[in-house]
């Protein structure tokens, strides 16, 4: 059955470049493109895009493949939602990666925060000035409808091949088709057995949109952050244990292999030969329906990247998305 991925020619295994050290990157791009990744989900925001085009350029000096042959997704940061700055940052971005076109451009988030000019900071993160006594976000009045016509914009030009959006409720995907004269390629929002969106991925699947689900390990990415702590993990879940071992595969794998059988790709990150090689392993096993239904049935709405939580917490300006 071709699926929407399959349509698009996305690979719905990628690997997720957020919260790599800079050092780290370069090489862990070209490990992960000889290990068979090709599809690498970037960002501005990652702080790492000079690297991961450092070791795009010397995979592909290598010979471990062909740029045609890698599908590289990157984001569109807040602070850029102006039409006046989209196509500055989105050629930044590409030169950053040593790219001459995007297969993928997504808007981050529906947040538009003020602009910070390159020279200032960059990446800006979201404090708009991080050295004033009370630093705080701020926002920027820009409808998401230009900043979307801005994207068109790129389309046109050739610089990106797709465009798209993130963390976009379903309220907001119905608006983005009532006035989108390119259609979104792609849907990315936070999805694992905690947080299986239903009602969201019904949505998209009205449209045709096909989704991307982050941090699809769950808690894991959000560890180190001290937004979510060690027991929360879904990969500690009896039931996906007992899933692993009835299949000899790892929690990891079940997880993943749950997002890709609902017809999503999943981005997880890793530094780790060995967890990327299991990561990207799973595609010599299915889930029984059964299967299926225990760990969606693992839901309870835990969101770990929720702006009301962290916006608040770790840039002292209180900013809800979704309620
Ligand atoms: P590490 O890089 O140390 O392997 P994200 O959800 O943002 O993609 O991050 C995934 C998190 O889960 C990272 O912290 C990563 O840590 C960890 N991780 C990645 N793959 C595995 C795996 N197969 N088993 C357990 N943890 C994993």
């Amino acid at each position: 059955m071709t699926t929407l991925l399959d349509e698009l020619g996305i690979p719905p295994v990628g690997l997720g470049l957020w919260k790599i050290a800079p050092e780290d990157t370069a090489p862990t791009v070209v490990e992960a493109l000889k290990e068979g990744y090709r599809h690498l989900d970037s960002a501005c925001d990652y702080g790492n895009e000079t690297e991961v085009g450092a070791g795009l350029a010397q995979a592909f000096e290598a010979g471990i493949c062909r740029r045609d042959e890698v599908w590289v997704t990157s984001k569109l940061w807040n602070t850029y939602h102006d039409p006046a700055h989209v196509r500055a940052a989105c050629l930044k971005t590409l030169s950053d990666l040593q790219l001459d076109t995007l297969d993928l451009y997504l808007v981050h988030f529906p947040i538009a925060l003020k602009y910070v000019d390159f020279d200032t900071r960059y990446p800006p993160e979201w404090l708009y000035d991080p050295s004033a006594a009370s630093p705080q976000m701020e926002l920027a009045a820009v409808p998401l409808h230009a900043t979307w016509a801005a994207m068109e914009s790129l389309v046109d030009e050739g610089l990106v091949k797709h465009i798209g959006v993130c963390n976009y409720s379903s309220a907001l995907i119905h608006d983005l088709m009532a006035y989108a004269r390119i259609r979104p390629a792609m849907l990315q929002v936070e999805l694992h057995p905690y947080l299986t969106q239903t009602s969201l991925l019904r949505t998209a699947a009205q449209y045709g949109i096909p989704v991307t689900g982050f941090s699809p390990l769950g808690a894991s990415s959000y560890l180190e952050l001290s937004m979510a702590s060690e027991p929360e993990s879904v990969l500690r879940e009896g039931v996906v244990g007992d899933i692993a071992e009835r299949h000899g595969k790892s929690a990891a794998q079940v997880v993943l292999r749950w997002g890709i059988q609902r017809g999503t790709a999943v981005i997880p990150k890793s530094t780790k030969a060995t967890r990327r090689q299991e990561n990207i392993d799973v595609f010599d096993f299915e889930l029984s329906a059964e299967d299926m239904a225990q760990l969606s049935a693992l839901d309870r709405g835990r969101r770990f990247n929720n702006p009301a939580d962290f916006c608040e917490g770790a840039f002292n300006t209180f900013h809800a998305i979704y309620e």
